[in-house]
């Protein structure tokens, strides 16, 4: 089941009047990370920091402390890791533009047509080792190591996208393999962190775990059919980049899946094409369309089976947020 627009307002109003002032303290400490006394640094620092993003990590992190009781002493960590992690996206972000070669992120050019590749590379680097640092400073070491391994899995699965792409592996296996690792494990670790530092039990801390691990999978999966179906102005990133890259992606190996005699050569030969009037071709085959649709089935029921991960958590106004997340995560549009 899709989210409606006034469901989507509702939830946006429910995590204001649930987090204005968590979220202005992570947005103060995002600020206070991005200065920088070198003016190239500051200026490359305030391109990629005009426009926030949806900042929907740092946001499962504080409700899933709020979720899980968090005084106000232990949200000072929860803020303080919350930012963690949505600069550990920004610079998963700046080096994936590098390696997906676009254009457009958040509405801007991305750094690397701004400015070049090597300044990507090492502001992407710069802000990984800022997120390090910065979870250093809460004192807590077994989250620091959930932080690596966690950066560690979300390389590894641009790695194993590389693997897939000079393979052009249609194997579903192989998507699943990829989307775990580069997207789902930053939900799943933003989620625990959250948890853990409000003092949840092992056993809750792996709940909200996998809540954010399927959430992450269901999240990908609706970029991945945005990526076909919305327009630039919309996403605020390049459209049909995936097709661009001949990546393929859940509704590609569904709509090859399906597609029989005729619709199959047609859609090998427009995926083939690097002519752009060939992706907008291609986005209009019928078999492509039905591909969108199976793919966004299997999203809403990887929503349906996060929300069942945290059935066993008390029913606090933060929960029923969480779960509303998974709602909005398959029905966006951008
Ligand atoms: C984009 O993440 C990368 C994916 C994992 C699909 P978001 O959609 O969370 O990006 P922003 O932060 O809102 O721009
Ligand atoms: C990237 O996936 C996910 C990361 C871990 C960076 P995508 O390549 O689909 O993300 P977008 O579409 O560029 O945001
Ligand atoms: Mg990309
Ligand atoms: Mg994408």
């Amino acid at each position: 089941m899709s989210a409606t627009a006034s469901q989507r307002d509702l939830l946006k109003q429910q995590i204001q009047d649930l987090l204005s002032s968590d979220l202005r303290a992570v947005q103060k400490l995002l600020s206070q990370q991005f200065s920088n006394p070198n003016m190239f640094v500051q200026d490359v620092a305030q391109h990629v920091s005009r426009f926030q993003g949806k900042q929907i990590r740092p946001i499962l992190t504080l409700l899933s402390a709020k979720a899980c009781g968090a005084t106000a002493a232990q949200m000072t960590n929860v803020i303080r890791l919350a930012a963690v992690v949505e600069m550990i996206h920004s610079a998963t972000l700046v080096h994936d533009d590098v390696i997906d070669d676009a254009d457009l992120r958040r509405h801007v050019s991305t750094v690397h047509r701004r400015w070049n590749t090597e300044t990507s590379v090492l502001f992407g680097d710069y802000l990984f080792s800022k997120a390090f640092h910065l979870a250093a400073t809460t004192g807590d070491a077994e989250a620091c190591r959930l932080i690596g391994r966690a950066t560690n899995r979300t390389c590894e699965g641009e790695l194993n996208q590389i693997a897939a792409r000079l393979e052009q592996s249609k194997l579903e296996s192989d998507y699943f393999r990829v989307i775990h690792g580069k997207t789902a494990q930053l939900f799943a670790v933003s989620c625990r962190l959250g948890a853990r530092c409000a003092g949840a039990s092992e056993d809750v801390q792996n709940r909200l775990s996998l809540f954010g691990c399927r959430l992450g999978l269901a999240f990908q999966i609706a970029d991945d059919i945005l990526d076909l179906t919305e327009t630039a102005e919309q996403t605020g990133k390049d459209s049909a980049n995936d097709l661009a890259n001949h990546r393929l992606t859940l509704p590609i190996l569904r709509a090859l899946k399906e597609a029989s005699g005729e619709d199959t050569l047609q859609l090998r030969e427009l995926m083939d094409s690097n002519l752009p009037a060939d992706r907008q071709r291609l986005k209009e085959l019928p078999a492509l369309r039905h591909g969108v649709l199976s793919a966004k089935a299997t999203a809403d029921e990887l929503a349906g089976r996060a929300q069942k991960s945290l059935a066993s958590l008390p029913q606090t106004q933060c929960r029923r947020v969480l779960e509303q997340l998974a709602l909005f995560s398959v029905g966006r549009s951008n």
